[in-house]
């Protein structure tokens, strides 16, 4: 493979991308295997953040491949209104066997946003189904990322993906983020500020806990730079969630399928919210899919709700739910985390890999470092503007044969499960070289 020639770039405005910086100096892609890319050019680069944390299992994995081609010679495409294909009670059955207990109601969208604001509806189908209605305000968190759809944007905590947007958002009321100056360069959970969630009870007492529908959060904030939550504060806040009778979503669209080193970080923080939702390595980044799991209580409530109407329950979904190739992918996916074990080895190789991280503790660009399972934020010194040493720093890490993303200033090192240890520290190496460069 050498392609050297560019493609038009006039037409495909890209998205979260300097478009015009991008025209003059294009980073592409076009081959993966395993844990790494290749350029068009034939340059290999390794894969440091899973594509966007999607493709856990690593690239071009053949199973996959064989799934989808299977399913899309024998019913490409099929709606979900009304109809169904039988594969997508397969999937949901599977998925039910790695979700939290009691989780196991399975309803299918498109992308991780769609997850989100589908599991806003589905809060406020609940509460108005069992006398609620009143209940329509929600909660999230500052430099919380939870999409970009009209919902998910609401909720938003990062500042770049609110401003522009200010006049179509809903009621959403913030809370602190959780990271403080204290917990700089702590590996793993925090012991201080779990206190942090009374936030929380504070915004119950100021707008009514009655008026709240749920609460939204990353079990670990992904998108920022990996913020691990203090040790007791998911705890809190589950405690002050069942206090005032409001519902609890954890957004695990980046910490799904293994990344915590269990199946969901429910399970490895052990706090189990009333909804999940999850995409991206639901099918291993493979086909565009994504899913909110809740329980079986809150989908009886609903559906009671309906009485005996002959009409759908929840007026919600989308021509692409549960589309039966996605649905392969994911089948195929699951099979291959089960199979070749990979939850379970992203719980061993962690140590490897924060060991690895935490050892850039001393480099001139480098101000916090942040981990936890097979997840990691490097935060960077801060440059001439706010963004500019991440986006420096994405780029010079692209030359020397790293991709991965960067937000503001905090890189999001997250390789894939199937990395060896020596990928992961062919990785680091690269990390070393670029952010110990001179300042
Ligand atoms: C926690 C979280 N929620 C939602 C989303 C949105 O997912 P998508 O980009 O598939 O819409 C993301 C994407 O990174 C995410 O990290």
């Amino acid at each position: 493979m050498n392609v050297s020639v560019k493609p038009n770039m006039t037409n495909h405005w890209m998205p979260f991308t300097n478009n015009r910086l991008f025209h003059e100096e294009p980073q592409m892609f076009a081959k993966a295997e395993g844990v790494k890319y290749w350029t068009p050019e034939g340059r290999e680069i390794l894969d440091g953040s899973s594509g966007l944390f999607c493709c856990a299992a690593g690239h071009g994995r053949p199973e996959i491949a064989d799934a989808v081609y299977k399913q899309l010679s024998t019913l490409d495409y099929s709606p979900h209104f009304q109809r169904a294909a039988p594969v997508s009670f397969e999937f949901a059955e599977k998925l039910a066997g790695i979700l939290p207990d009691g989780l196991d109601r399975v309803f299918f969208a498109g992308s991780g946003s769609e997850a989100v604001d589908t599991a806003m509806k589905m809060c406020l189908a609940y509460h108005r189904a069992t006398g609620n209605a009143q209940r329509t305000r929600f909660v999230s968190r500052a430099w919380g990322y939870h999409g970009v759809n009209l919902g998910g944007t609401s909720l938003a905590g990062m500042v770049n993906n609110r401003r522009d947007f200010s006049g179509i958002t809903c009621d959403v009321v913030h809370m602190r983020h959780t990271w403080t100056e204290e917990q700089k360069f702590t590996r793993g959970q925090p012991e201080t500020d779990a206190d942090l969630a009374n936030d929380l009870e504070e915004i119950c007492k100021t707008y009514g806990g009655d008026t709240i529908a749920a609460v939204f959060v990353e079990p670990i904030a992904g998108s920022i730079g990996t913020i691990v939550p203090p040790k007791g504060y998911l705890e809190k806040l589950r405690a002050i969630c069942d206090k005032y009778g409001i519902l609890l979503v954890f957004d695990e669209v980046i910490t799904g399928f293994g990344r915590t080193g269990s199946a969901f970080a429910s399970q490895a923080f052990a706090v189990k919210p009333d909804l999940i939702t999850m995409a991206k390595a639901l099918t291993n980044g493979a086909i565009p899919m994504s899913a909110v799991a809740t329980s079986a209580e809150i989908q009886a409530a609903v559906f009671e709700a309906a009485g005996d109407a002959d009409r759908p329950e929840f007026f919600h979904g989308y021509t692409y739910s549960a589309h039966p190739v996605a649905c392969a992918a994911g089948i195929a996916a699951l099979d291959i985390y089960a199979k070749d074990k990979l939850f379970e080895r992203a719980n061993e190789l962690s140590s490897h890999f924060l060991d690895g991280v935490f050892g850039l503790r001393n480099l001139p660009h480098v101000s916090d470092l942040r981990g936890y399972g097979m997840m990691s934020g490097i935060q960077l010194t801060p440059g001439d503007a706010p963004g500019a040493k991440g986006s420096w720093a994405q780029r010079a890490l692209f030359d020397e044969g790293l991709h991965v993303k960067a937000t503001g200033d905090a890189i999001i090192f997250a390789p894939a499960f199937v990395s060896t240890e020596q990928d992961i520290d062919d990785m680091v190496a690269i990390l070393q070289k670029v952010l110990g460069s001179p300042i």
